[in-house]
């Protein structure tokens, strides 16, 4: 049984604290401290613009977040140091577990697909750029449908556009608010704790597996399908 893979972008396939070698020549050892407030800030934009059905592609959340963090963090960039900072958010790594996980799944019966808050051309562009485009049957956009993600109907959307259907279908992200999401709808879904500080949200709600690494993501399906 060919088995439906929706692997989140920001965070999971892409590191988006790539930008700190930018922020730490702007600012030194702010870097940081920027960098996370930068991400924490992008998403609540989003989970924002959601609830109130006042829907912007993903990276007004991005620009308008990056605004946030310098009047909040009282740095004063020039417009070409944020526009500098916005082209580098469209080519940022890739995590060094994704092509290898990729690979091997690829041997699989597996259909994979990018499922991302971000517009599907600024995905793949992304993926091109980290060289993993290829690997993909399709990149699945929340702006299809102008919400954001956790809404259930974006997973509705990724189960109808993907033609999968339910369990079958896994949703893999680092980000817990993206797993609770998926499996509340109904999903299969792999949290990816990209570091040892990382945090599941104490819901109650539980991922279907947790991995450290994504090459960890074969074996670990395999041991959760009937
Ligand atoms: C994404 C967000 C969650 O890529 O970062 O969908």
């Amino acid at each position: 049984m060919t088995i439906t893979l929706a692997f989140d972008v920001y965070g999971t396939l892409i590191d988006t604290h790539g930008v700190k070698v930018s922020l730490a020549e702007m600012m030194g050892d702010k870097a940081d401290l920027f960098s996370t407030l930068w991400r924490e800030k992008q998403l609540e934009y989003s989970f924002r613009r959601g609830l109130m059905q006042n829907y912007q592609d993903f990276a007004v959340c991005t620009r308008d977040a990056l605004e946030y963090c310098c009047l909040q963090l009282g740095e004063d960039l020039s417009a070409e140091q944020k526009q500098r900072l916005l082209q580098e958010y469209r080519k940022l790594p890739a995590f060094s577990d994704v092509e290898p996980c990729l690979k091997q799944l690829q041997q699989g019966d597996y259909r994979m697909f990018a499922f991302s808050n971000g517009h599907a051309d600024a995905v793949t562009g992304l993926l091109q750029h980290a060289g993993i485009d290829q690997y993909f049957a399709g990149v699945v956009s929340v702006d299809e449908i102008k919400s954001f993600k956790p809404n259930p109907a974006v997973y509705a959307h990724f189960l109808r556009r993907s033609g999968a259907s339910g369990a079958q279908a896994w949703l893999i992200s680092s980000n817990p608010f993206d797993v609770i999401g998926a499996v509340s709808a109904g999903m299969s879904s792999a949290w990816v704790q990209r570091s040892p500080q990382a945090v599941f949200d104490p819901w109650g709600i539980e991922p279907t597996i947790t991995l450290t690494s994504l090459t960890d993501l074969d074996s670990g399906i395999s041991g959760n399908t009937p």
